[in-house]
């Protein structure tokens, strides 16, 4: 049976880190998988996350089962993380938010709802979107479509374009928004737009599902959170993905949450039954360890100041890095370059080159990215800066 399959090439992102740990250079820069990394290149444990993880170990009484919506507690708290304690979502018992492996997991169980439905919407992503959401999302059997949303010649969003869009889709149709931190581009919506993007979803109709993975890593915690706090105060229903991989740093513990956001109590809890069916039809549960150090954060004091600290100081060191390069892009490519990657925010930007030259950088510079061009700001240090900058011109079309 198995000699019909035939080998497949890596996946566009992950198989970077391979490639990379395989390339013996003594000097290589890794821009490719979105994970933080400090100045010498290392992703670290933060430290709020080892004292909530032996406080969890030390307190713990057993292994038994969870459940298939995994930690009540932390599914209350990161609903509160997301929307803010005193959100009308929440006050009208609207909300339900069920564990679930990391961000992936989320989007893919809000993929199985909206099928479970029975309406089968279409899902229309950004162009371009994160590349994983194709297959999370039509791997549940949804059709896909793209609206337009990023300029790559003024690095913006091109926003006129994306509103008409959405204003010409059909009722009942799913709209897959970045909440911040727009993965690949780094372009996201500022707060008057996203209020023009929920009156556009409220009047046709359409079902936003916000994918928010980057809260605190692109303007703060409380201002990543805007948008899907906007968006959930203004339509009946949505669905939010939330991971706390990068938040947290907890990637390979599979952390995320799903959101679901009903027209009111009843229908959400009926929602919430279903994804928890869904769940226990895929993987049974998701994995405790990682939840339980969230929830160990977010409900006591000092381990949550702790990492609301570090968080501050994953963010600002990616600023500087941002701002600091782009300051050397405008020296080395041009001006339009530097000030694009200037303005943008979060963990990703996406710079202005062909899938050749991106290929020219590894094999001549040693230097790692998706070949869309999209770079992990994380992954540069204010050592390699000039290096990075140079490099990148020399294969800059201008
Ligand atoms: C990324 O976009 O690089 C991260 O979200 C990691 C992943 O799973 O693709």
């Amino acid at each position: 049976m198995f000699d019909s399959l035939q080998a497949l090439p890596e996946d566009p992102i992950l198989g970077l880190m391979a490639a990379f740990r395989a390339d013996p250079a003594s000097r290589k820069i890794d821009l490719g998988v979105g994970v933080y990394k400090d100045e010498h290149g290392k992703t670290p444990v933060l430290a709020a996350v080892r004292a909530a993880e032996q406080a969890v170990l030390a307190d713990q009484q057993t292994k038994t089962y969870v459940g298939p919506g995994g930690n009540d507690q932390f599914n209350a708290l990161m609903t509160e993380l997301i929307l803010g304690k005193q959100h009308t979502a929440l006050t009208s018992r609207r909300v339900r938010g069920v564990q679930a492996p990391g961000g992936c997991g989320a989007l893919r169980l809000g993929a199985e709802l909206l099928i479970a439905t029975g309406s089968r919407p279409t899902v229309h992503v950004s162009d371009p979107t994160w590349a994983n959401h194709v297959p999370l999302l039509s791997g549940a059997g949804l059709k896909l479509e793209s609206y337009p949303y990023f300029d790559a010649r003024t690095g913006a969003v091109r926003f006129d374009a994306m509103l008409e869009r959405l204003d010409a889709l059909p009722a009942g149709d799913v709209v897959l928004l970045h909440g911040c931190c727009h993965n690949p581009t780094g372009a996201d919506l500022s707060m008057e737009q996203w209020r023009k993007v929920a009156d556009v979803l409220l009047q046709r109709r359409l079902i936003p599902y916000v994918d928010i993975a980057y809260q605190g890593l692109g303007e703060g915690i409380e201002q990543d959170a805007e948008g899907a706090r906007l968006i959930a105060a203004t339509v009946p229903e949505a669905l939010v993905a939330v991971s706390c991989s990068k938040n947290f740093g907890l990637y390979r513990e599979r952390v995320g949450l799903l959101m679901v956001l009903a027209e009111n109590e009843a229908q959400a809890n009926a929602s919430a039954s279903h994804l928890r069916k869904i769940a226990r039809g895929i993987y049974s549960m998701p994995p405790d360890h990682g939840a339980a150090i969230v929830a160990r954060i977010l409900s006591e004091a000092k381990f949550n100041a702790d990492w609301r600290n570090e968080l501050d100081a994953m963010r600002n060191r990616m600023l500087k890095l941002r701002h600091t390069f782009a300051a050397a892009l405008t020296k080395t490519c041009n001006a339009e370059v530097g000030t694009a990657i200037d303005r943008q925010r979060g963990m990703f930007s996406m710079l202005p080159l062909t899938p050749e030259a991106v290929d020219t950088l590894r094999e001549k510079h040693h230097i790692y990215m998706t070949r869309d061009g999209r770079i992990n700001i994380a992954g540069i240090s204010l050592e390699s800066i000039d290096y990075l900058a140079e490099a990148v011109g020399s294969v800059f079309r201008r």
